[in-house]
């Protein structure tokens, strides 16, 4: 139907492969179609790492404690990483191939769960690097093996490299006339220190080493590099030999220089450290007042300067990757999926979790903070991991709401405040909160999070409970009506880009944040703008606030709340319903969007799942007709459109939408995080066939086979893959077509996780305990699920004898047959728990 049709059916083009085992995806060449990438540490010392070494390092805050400097948007791409360059008489490689790009005699990078390990090979020299930040560890641990594969023996150069970010990196990329005069490092036998600013206002410091005596070092980039040169052809590397340079302002660096000779067959390990120490104000200098103290940093390099200590760090963080993925693990058909789902859909959602939006390689780490929604969002893919980290989570996001149900949309990490820049009214966002602590409550059963005393605003003296937050959280949207009863859009609701109240047609103005003069006199938005993704995403979620209610014996309390939702639902089918599917909004001059009338934008995807879900209008069969108008209208081999027909002009009055060219983000783009409802919805309404459609039109591994058009990793998903208009206005159609984009950070880990366990799989943690309800493809002869949940594991076995999509014949735990389908709570133990479709 669309141009690459053929071109999917007919075409493999593969750069790895899945290694299940160990939960690893094997790079065959360092040509990527984009940099793939991975990343290290957990806690507090994070790494990006692309197959090619390239990325940087930071301390908690991407901008604030940047360790090491990246190039972002540079020629050639990916240009800033942890680079071992190795002079063999002349011939200069890296293990990674790039920055030098020597052809290679063999090549692979192994993405973990945590560490990347990258092996090169070049006239009979191997090396193979090991990056990973180790458990507890305030440091990247890179461990490089080199092997002498030939027949006779090699004398060889070994150069290290990093260079480092003076801290914050902003201020690191604009600010040089004050950068240039301020770079500080140490050098102390084999360990380059750095200590920009730490004699003034730092408490902090970072070092590089090595458990090896070397043959010399720089510390200046410019006399290791040469100002004319690139990280392709350092001048010392090309030399054979380092300068011994003591970097004093320019750009400090850290590079150790080793002569290195190894017989026919002989090995050396040599184990490099790139570390981060922070000093009590008054233990911060020796006896002179100006070195540093090493003592932290001397503590670091020990623990791990054997090859002994290096595995077993390995080890450790292996076995805490055991135990998280060990909470949920599936047996399918699909072996596609099952590896989307034991390794790399959790995986990203702890990743998601880890950084929020804050540093990718289509995220700068300096611009955003955590988003009130997208954090909400992202508790759902991984509260069963870690439950106690999402508790804290929740509160947090929670304390930055306003008295009034509001919220700030955006707060810091560091200061865990509300972000003012950003401000409040977007529209969507209090249900996000409903959403996530019920989410909470079903994983946990720990109801006392109601209980739990959270600020407003931040400001303890007006704290209440968590459960009057989601008492505001529910009447803001009650409280914030428009004309037809729906809720109004104010500055956004889920779609950033849709912005009803903010347009403008001034450079420079934020489509978020800008208040139009129209609307000033009303609150900064149009009273009259309504959105109906909000309407459905109230019906969806309001139904969770009720049942917390009643479960609390508050009976009036969830009438009350139940009688909003109906009214809702009924005000939806009233101005809501376009006849076969449900509109968008109604924007500030009472018109239409996302109908049949309009004469671009006529169908949109948010609402629709939503409505789905929550049965609106279903007596009608608004469900079936909706997912026929989805399926005929929004859906490509390469997933859902977010609206369609894709604007080809500028609407001024929907904002920022149709700012992008058709195919693109917002505007007709397959916005995958939104694909995710759509798959929740087909499920729920028994369509598992169609549902599982969907998933595998976005699936990271079921891309993997058109990685040349796909582009990004093929082992994580991406927030935006080119739609079929992409190209259409300048006659290209189909040549971005497929192409995924911003990789990584999105909610898109967290739905789709959502999609495949509890909607399609069908393992529902609810209230009262763990519902099974799965939703599959018709050919599947059933499944298995082993599921950690509230203490006691469940061994579940799924058989689909008749081939079905969805609907329980029988189920029995233990070899009892129970009513329902509701998997009772267990103090502990293993329970065997069968299932027959039909
Ligand atoms: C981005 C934002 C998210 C928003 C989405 C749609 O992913 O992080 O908050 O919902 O775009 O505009
Ligand atoms: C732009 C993007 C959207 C993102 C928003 C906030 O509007 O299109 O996806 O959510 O910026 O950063």
């Amino acid at each position: 139907m669309y141009l690459k049709f053929q071109i999917k059916e007919a075409h493999i083009m593969k750069f790895g492969h899945f290694d299940d085992l160990n939960r690893e995806y094997v790079i065959e060449t360092p040509k990527t179609p984009y940099p793939w990438i991975n990343y290290l540490g957990s806690e507090a010392f994070f790494g990006l790492i692309s197959n090619t070494a390239g990325g940087y390092n930071f301390y908690k805050d991407a901008r604030l404690r940047r360790i090491t400097r990246y190039r972002y948007n540079n020629v050639p791409i990916d240009m800033g990483g942890r680079y071992f360059y190795i002079n063999d008489n002349g011939t200069v490689w890296n293990p990674g191939w790039s920055p030098v790009k020597t052809e290679l005699d063999a090549y692979e990078c192994r993405h973990g769960m945590g560490y990347t390990i990258i092996k090169g090979k070049k006239n009979d020299l191997s090396a193979e690097v090991t990056f990973f930040v180790p458990n507890g560890y305030d440091g990247e641990v890179q461990q490089v093996v080199l092997k002498n594969e030939g027949s006779s023996a090699k004398t060889f150069k070994l150069f290290s490299f990093a260079e480092w970010c003076l801290w914050d990196a902003q201020d690191d990329c604009t600010n040089f006339q004050r950068n240039f005069s301020t770079g500080r490092v140490e050098v102390d036998g084999s360990v380059i220190y750095h200590k920009t600013e730490y004699r003034d206002r730092r408490n902090h410091y970072a070092f590089y080493s090595v458990n090896d005596e070397i043959d010399g070092y720089d510390t200046d980039r410019d006399s290791f590099i040469g100002l004319y040169n690139g990280f392709n052809n350092p001048e010392a590397v090309l030399a054979g030999k380092a300068t011994d340079s003591f970097a004093d302002g320019w750009s400090p660096i850290a590079s150790h220089y080793k002569e290195i000779t190894l017989a026919a067959g002989e090995s050396k390990t040599l184990i490099f450290i790139l570390g981060y120490v922070e000093m009590p104000v008054d233990q911060k200098f020796e006896a002179d007042g100006k070195t540093i103290n090493k003592v932290k940093a001397k503590a670091m390099i020990e623990k791990f300067d054997t090859p002994e200590k290096v595995a077993a760090g390995l080890a450790d963080l292996k076995a805490s990757w055991d135990k998280l993925l060990g909470i949920l693990n599936v047996s399918t058909p699909d072996d596609k999926v099952d590896r989307m789902v034991n390794i790399w859909n959790q995986y990203q959602c702890m990743v998601t979790f880890n950084l929020s939006r804050s540093a990718s390689y289509f995220e700068s780490g300096i611009g955003r903070g955590m988003g009130f929604r997208d954090s909400n969002q992202d508790i759902l893919g991984f509260v069963h991991q870690i439950p106690d980290r999402a508790k804290e989570r929740i509160i947090d996001i929670a304390s930055t709401q306003f008295p009034d149900g509001g919220c700030y949309h955006q707060y810091q990490p560091l200061t865990k405040k509300g972000n003012a820049d950003i401000g409040g009214d977007f529209s969507d966002d209090p249900l996000w909160l409903i959403l996530s602590v019920s989410a909470y409550i079903k994983e946990t059963g720990d109801w006392s999070i109601l209980d739990e005393m959270v600020p407003y605003d931040n400001d303890m003296s007006v704290a209440q409970t968590m459960l009057e937050h989601l008492k505001v959280s529910f009447y803001h949207i009650v409280n914030n009506l428009g004309p037809h009863g729906l809720p109004l859009a104010m500055r956004a609701d889920w779609n950033d880009c849709i912005n009803l109240s903010c347009y403008s047609d001034t450079p420079g103005e934020s489509f978020q944040t800008y208040t139009n003069p129209k609307f000033k006199a009303e609150g900064g938005y149009s009273k009259v703008a309504e959105s109906v993704m909000v309407a459905t995403l109230f019906t969806y979620t309001g139904p969770n606030y009720v049942a917390i209610l009643k479960h609390l014996g508050k009976d009036d309390e969830a009438a009350a709340a139940q009688a909003e939702i109906d009214k809702m639902k009924k005000n939806i089918m009233e101005s809501a319903w376009d006849g076969d599917w449900f509109l968008r909004a109604y924007d500030a001059n009472g018109e239409k969007m996302g109908s049949k009338e309009c004469e671009e934008g006529q169908i949109f995807i948010e609402p629709q799942g939503f409505a789905i879900m929550s049965d609106v209008g279903k007596e009608q069969g608004a469900d079936k007709k909706t997912l026929a108008a989805i399926d005929e209208r929004l859906n490509t081999e390469f997933g859902l459109v977010l609206n369609n027909p894709a604007f080809t002009k500028y609407y001024i009055q929907y904002g920022e939408i149709s700012t992008y060219p058709g195919g693109y983000k917002e505007n007709a783009g397959i916005f995958t995080h939104n694909n995710a409802w759509i798959i929740c919805a087909a499920a729920y309404a028994g369509e598992g066939d169609q549902a599982f459609k969907y998933y595998s039109e976005i699936a990271p591994a079921f891309t993997e086979e058109t990685s040349d058009i796909h582009k990004t990793e093929p082992y994580v998903y991406g927030q935006m893959i080119g739609g079929k208009d992409a190209g259409s206005d300048i006659g290209r159609t189909g040549k971005n077509f497929g192409q995924g984009k911003n990789s990584w950070l999105t909610g898109t880990a967290a739905w789709n996780m959502v999609a495949i366990s509890q909607y399609i799989l069908g393992v529902q943690p609810d209230f009262d305990g763990l519902r099974i309800d799965p939703s599959i493809p018709s050919s599947w002869d059933g499944f298995t699920i082993t599921r950690q949940y509230r203490g006691a594991e469940y061994k579940v076995t799924i058989k689909n004898p008749d081939h079905v999509c969805k609907g329980i014949k029988s189920v029995s735990v233990d070899g009892n047959a129970i009513e329902g389908n509701i998997l009772p709570v267990f103090d502990g133990g293993v329970h065997n728990v069968e299932v027959v479709m039909g």
